[in-house]
């Protein structure tokens, strides 16, 4: 929900995008020679030279670990970079910058940016800004670049005095993110396409020390607006969450937390969730000498596990994921309105997540076990076969001058739509409703293949439409011709 004032500030954002990647385009093939002379200012007082000279060393020290964060992330002998003896500057980097690494690092590169149109900014955080995009061709993707106003550029500018080094520190999360999202590739992780090294730059330096991410374009999770939509559409989410942590807890990186765990480190495409946001995942597990170094600490909980004879703490990852899908997304959108045949085995779901009580793979179960009994109608088997005979259907044919009402949550903002598994549930939903005098099931299906069911008070024609079924209610179908 953009605030007030936002779209200048968008605006303002998108043109100083545009005009760095176009920057970065222009000069990255003169960049790579003469990219690292020495840039600080000739400082008369000999303390001033000093000072920076020291701020310069701790700078590079900072650049150094980052990116021995990155390296054990990499793929073991995949390349042999590590092979390389160099030590220092292991292929990786030079391969980041001129895109060679693009069979696994993705497909795409700089020259998919040229003639691209940046269409609004997406969000942005600490770090990055993502700006959606359509490619030459028409394609749509985010890009992910340096935030250059974010708090991460903004506190290392205040630390260091050099913005240029201070790009390619911040530039290191998003290398990170790169080789994350390329070890982590799953349904539920946003797909990386591609990248170009050098788009990141902004003002001042000419941008050889950033990168620009090409990624799967999604929408940013809108929890409120995710809190009115039907269960259906939140219990996938949830779901999907499951699906996710289940991988991530046996990864190929092994079992990696996320560290930091909130909404906005989510996006949907087509419905369905995906991780955007990994420069915080951790495949470290805590090393621990006794019992007590491992508690995981919440606000309102504290939990622990035992330390192993490993010396780590055991699945302290996996329960940290759990409890937080549990604070973060199932509180708000699972037990709202689930279906009469489900409660008991949502409850059970987040009781059990919210106590720790299971493992990830016992959660997933449950939560599959639910989908497998909403797809099939098996938690319907209580309702009366009967309630179907209240009904005149009409085969091949849908209605017109509709008498609507509204109902919530409804698929359609101007009438009331529902899912429903068949004419049964739609003739028992009907029966509920005091307005509803017919109900029409058409061929459109949601995620789970359950039918589009639209009810209404009445209606003026029916209409041949080879496609849908109407069913009238046979008791206001007598109080019409009655009257
Ligand atoms: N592929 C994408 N499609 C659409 N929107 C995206 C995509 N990737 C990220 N976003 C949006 O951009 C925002 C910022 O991205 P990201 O979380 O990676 O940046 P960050 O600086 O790490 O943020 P934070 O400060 O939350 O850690 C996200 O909250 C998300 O809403
Ligand atoms: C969690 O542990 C901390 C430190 O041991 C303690 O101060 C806090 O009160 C505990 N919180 C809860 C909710 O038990
Ligand atoms: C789980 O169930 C127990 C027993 O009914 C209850 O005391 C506890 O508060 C529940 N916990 C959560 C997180 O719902
Ligand atoms: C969880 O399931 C995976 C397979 O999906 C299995 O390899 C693993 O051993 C299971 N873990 C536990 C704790 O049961």
């Amino acid at each position: 929900m953009p605030g007030m004032g936002s779209p200048l500030r968008a605006a303002a954002l998108l043109a100083l995008v545009v005009l760095s990647v176009l920057l970065a385009l222009l000069v990255g093939s003169v960049r790579q020679f003469g990219a690292s002379v020495a840039h600080f200012p000739d400082a008369t007082a000999r303390g001033a030279e000093e000072e920076l000279a020291a701020l310069r060393r701790a700078l590079t020290s900072q650049l150094r670990q980052r990116r021995g964060e990155i390296l054990p992330l990499l793929v073991p002998g995949g390349e042999g970079e590590e092979e390389d003896g160099e030590g220092e500057d292991p292929g990786l980097w030079r391969e980041i910058r001129l895109g060679s690494r693009r069979a696994q690092l993705g497909e795409m590169g700089c020259d998919a940016l040229v003639d691209m149109r940046a269409l609004e900014v997406l969000g942005s955080g600490y770090t990055k800004l993502v700006v959606k995009v359509n490619l030459a061709g028409g394609q749509p993707v985010a890009l992910k670049l340096v935030n250059e106003q974010g708090i991460d550029m903004g506190k290392c500018v205040e630390d260091f005095k050099d913005p240029r080094g201070c790009r390619e520190l911040v530039s290191y999360k998003l290398k990170k993110e790169m080789v994350l999202l390329q070890r982590l590739k799953h349904p539920n992780v946003i797909q990386l396409k591609g990248h170009c090294a050098g788009g990141g730059g902004g003002g001042g330096g000419g941008g050889g020390e950033g990168v620009t991410v090409i990624l799967e374009q999604g929408n940013p999770l809108q929890m409120l607006q995710l809190l009115q939509t039907p269960w259906e559409d939140r219990f996938r989410v949830c779901l999907d969450l499951a699906r996710l942590l289940h991988f991530l807890s046996r990864s190929p990186l092994g079992s990696v937390a996320l560290l930091d765990f909130q909404p906005r480190q989510f996006v949907t495409v087509s419905g369905s969730l995906k991780l955007t946001d990994l420069d915080d995942a951790s495949a470290a597990e805590t090393a621990c000498r006794t019992h007590a170094d491992c508690t995981l600490r919440f606000p309102h909980r504290n939990f622990s596990v035992a330390c192993s004879d490993r010396g780590v703490c055991d699945g302290l990852n996996e329960k940290r994921n759990i409890y937080n899908a549990y604070r973060y997304f199932f509180t708000y959108l699972l037990p709202h309105q689930a279906p009469a045949g489900l409660t008991h085995l949502v409850d059970h779901i987040m009781n059990s997540t919210g106590e720790l009580k299971a493992d990830i793979n016992q959660t997933l179960e449950a939560f599959e076990h639910i989908l497998l009994l909403y797809k099939s109608g098996l938690h319907l088997e209580n309702l009366p076969p009967s309630v179907i005979r209240d009904y005149t259907p009409v085969r091949g044919m849908s209605t017109s001058g509709d008498v609507e009402y509204r109902c919530w949550p409804s698929y359609s903002q101007r009438g009331c739509v529902l899912s429903v598994h068949s004419a049964r549930e739609a003739a028992h939903i009907c029966n509920s409703h005091s307005q509803c005098g017919s109900f029409t099931l058409s061929g459109r299906k949601t995620w789970t293949g359950r039918l589009l069911a639209s009810f209404r008070s009445s209606f003026a024609h029916l209409v041949p439409d080879g496609t849908s079924d109407v069913y009238v209610k046979k008791s206001k179908a007598a109080e019409a011709s009655g009257a």
